[in-house]
This record gives structure tokens, sequence and C-alpha cells, in this order.
């Protein structure tokens, strides 16, 4: 019987022999008869299962390329076991990876929209020039003429994208990804492309697919188009404004509530001076400064650094934006002894291993740590919390319905010395 579902997403059952199984697609309580399984050290994975006994949480997906796209692999379940799994995880990975015994309690925080609340999604182009999603665990190409995570805006891109390069195959193969883009603030609509390691001069025989693609997208390639950026609303007269090239949250609704949740706490715990980590185009340290704090951000990514820049520049704010790795920048800023009475973390899914040392030595009283993989924030949190912070709050964020992923905010305090 499937016990448990685990951080990757999968049903979890112990067999008789005592090992253990994991079914991709399996749901807790569910008894499945295995077709075969694949081996492997100290586990094993089932390759194709019937459900003897479906689940009551099991439903239809809203999706009908569910099974064969890799994009959602939780439409199966129902919206509120969803939520309800996630926070398992959560705690899962906390007290098995992050070795957490005592847990605040741990909620997630309901998408507004279970479907259609994506604002980006990434195609893949093959050699043929057709266009899809990837089938889970495979670059096999699925076909998608419609998303059902996608907003209506977006799929209405979708739609228009997959007509344009239907027309010109040869020149759509030139590239390898497309990311299309809508902001719900504005028309126009922005698609990201990635060229197939081929020199620009031969993208450029594309040239009457990217013109047919103007007609309808602002089209972004490599690190041109550097001066275009869609816009998105944080609050009132807060626009944040992004390249193409830069991150945004795929889900505005949901990154609405994290960012209030970010900023209220900092208000609740009176942070005057905050360091914004993995800032991207500004998504925190923007309504940070604009509640009133002194702020620093760190971003690698150029563009991303740049429409942050434009943006906090635009609003008059002075406020240092330092384009370079976060793991070097921490470290100058702790030998320095920089202070801050807030860090905020927001790495990517590898997390912030690198940074964990200088933040340590940095001594800010807070750290928020915001994650899309509970793994590695409970291997960070691990390191954190070993001398020196304690958990004071755990909330999850459901950035991205209908998958097995969750975005969690985690809220450190400093120990105060004991003995002193
Ligand atoms: C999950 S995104 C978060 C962005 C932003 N906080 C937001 O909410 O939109 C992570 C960001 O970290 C940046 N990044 C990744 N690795 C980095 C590194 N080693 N040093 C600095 N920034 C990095 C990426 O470019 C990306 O903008």
């Amino acid at each position: 019987m499937i016990e448990k579902l685990v951080p990757g997403g999968a049903g979890m059952a112990r067999l008789v022999d005592g090992s253990i199984g994991f079914a991709d697609g399996a749901l807790p309580g569910e008894h499945i008869q295995v077709n075969a399984v694949e081996a492997h050290r100290g586990y094993v994975r089932a390759r194709g299962f019937q459900v003897l006994a479906p689940s009551s949480e099991r439903v239809v997906p809203a999706c009908p390329i569910a099974e064969a796209c890799g994009g959602c692999d939780w439409l199966h379940l129902n919206y509120e076991a969803q939520l309800r799994h996630k926070a398992g995880l959560i705690a899962e990975a906390l007290t098995r990876t992050g070795g957490f015994r005592a847990l605040p309690p741990i909620s997630v925080e309901r998408s507004p929209r279970p479907l259609g609340y994506r604002l980006r999604i990434r195609l893949h182009i093959d050699k043929q020039g057709r266009v899809g999603f990837f089938a889970g665990k495979s670059h096999a190409l699925v076909e998608v003429e419609s998303c059902a995570a996608a907003s209506p805006r977006l799929d209405a891109a979708l739609a228009a994208f997959r007509r344009i390069s239907a027309s010109f195959p040869n020149l759509a193969r030139h590239f390898e990804q497309a990311e299309l883009r809508v902001s719900e603030f504005e028309p126009e609509r922005s698609v990201r492309l990635t060229a197939v390691g081929v020199p620009l001069a031969a993208q450029e025989s594309a040239r009457a697919w990217l013109a047919a693609l103007r007609a309808e997208f602002h089209v972004a390639i490599a690190t041109l188009d550097a001066d275009y950026h869609q816009r998105f609303q944080l609050a009132d007269s807060l626009w944040l404004e992004a390249s193409p090239h830069a991150f945004v949250q795929v889900n505005w609704e949901v990154n609405l509530k994290l960012v209030e949740s970010v900023v209220g706490s900092a208000r609740a715990h009176e942070v005057r001076r905050f360091l914004d980590v993995y800032a991207g185009a500004g998504n925190f340290t923007l309504p940070l400064v604009a509640a009133g704090l002194e702020g620093m951000m760190i971003e690698g990514h150029a563009q991303a650094q740049q429409s942050a820049v434009r943006t906090l520049s635009g609003r008059g704010a002075v406020v240092p934006a330092l384009c370079e790795d976060a793991g070097g920048a921490l470290r100058r800023l702790a030998a320095a002894r920089e202070p801050f009475d807030l860090v905020l973390l927001d790495p990517p899914r590898a997390g912030a291993a690198d940074v964990i040392e200088s933040l340590l030595a940095l001594r800010p009283s807070f750290i928020a740590y915001c994650s899309c993989d509970p793994v590695t924030l409970a291997r960070d949190l691990k390191s954190l919390c070993r001398d020196h912070y304690e958990l004071e709050s755990v909330r999850g964020f459901d950035m991205f319905p209908g998958t097995h992923h969750v975005e969690t905010l985690v809220w450190l305090t400093r120990r105060q010395p004991t003995g002193a």
C-alpha cells in the first residue's frame, strides 16, 4: 500500500522484503499492481502500474494531456489534498533532511486559481520545428495545443506561437526553447528564444519566422533587446519592471501573498536594514523599500539586476544593487561587517549552500528563506539552525498548483546567547 507522497511527488511504499518502492502517480492509501520495476541502490521505482483500489482523493485530471506531459504531475489529486500533501512534503523534508524534531504548524496558502494561473511557460522546439513540453523524466516532446496551467492570455499566446511556428517549421528549428510570457497588466506578450548553439548569423536565416513572430510578440533573443520590460503590479503605484530575460514568479496572485508575508514580518519585527540575496528584478526589494526600509540587493544575472536598478531609480530609491555571484558578494560584506537586521534568501532550486558560512558571519537578527525546493531548504536550515538560529515560522505558498512543487517561506530568528 502507498504510505505517503514524498519530495519529488511520487507515492512511497514499504515492500514486504523491507525495501522502499516509489511509484510516480500513485496516491496514499492505494494498492497498486506494478508492471515492472527499475532497481536502484536501496530502492525500486515502478515502471507502469494499475491502481487496484483508487484513493478517495483521486480525480480525473482537468487536462487531456496530463499523463503524457511532464508539466503537472499532481492533477489527478483533488486540490484540497494537494495543499495538505504539500504541507506534508515540507514537514517531511525538515524532519528527514533538516533533522528538526519540533516544527511550528505548517499550512500551505492556496492559489486563488488552481488552474489557469501561470504567466510564463517554457516550450521546447524539436528538430522538425514542432512545439511542446517534455514528457515526464524524458526529453520526448509532447505537442501541446492548450495548457491548463497557463492563464487564458498565456494560452492564447501559446496558440499564436504554435500557429506561426507551424507555418515555418524549418526556421523554428534554429531554436530549441521559447519562453512565452504575459503580464495581466498590459497587452503586449513576449517570447524569449534560445538558439540551438548556432551563431547569430545562422539564426538570421530564420528571419521570416522572426518577422511573423514580431507582429504578435516582443521577441527577445540571447542578450539582445535589453531595453524592453514587462510591467507587473505589486501594489498601488508599485510596479515590477522585468526584462524577458529576468526571473519573474510564475503565479502572480500567490506571489503577492508571498511578498505581503515577507513585508508584514519585516514590519512586525521592526527591521530597518535588509539584504535581499538572489533578488531577481527586485520582487522583494521594491516593496520592502516602499515600506520605508533601507536595503541592498545582490543578483547574479545582469539583465535582472538592470531591471531592478531601472525600477528603483525610477522611484528615486537609493538602493545598492550588486550584480555578482551571491557567494563572493556575501563573503565581502561579511568581511566588511556590514550590518543588516534581515537577510532574505530566495535562491534557485539548488539552494544557498555557498552563502551559509558568510551569512552566519554577518549575524543578522533575522533570516527569511524563500525556497522552491523543500529538500535543499532543509539542508541549508540544518546548517543555519545548528547553533545560531531557530525556526520561528514555516509557511507554504501554492505557487505551482497541479504539481508537487511548493514555495516555502521560513522565518528564522537569531538565538540569544545563553549564560552571557
Ligand atoms: C528563484 S529566483 C528569485 C528572484 C526574486 N527574488 C523573485 O522573487 O523574483 C533566483 C534568482 O537568483 C539568481 N541567481 C542564481 N544563482 C545566483 C548566484 N550564484 N548569485 C547571485 N544570483 C543568483 C537568479 O538569476 C534569479 O534571479
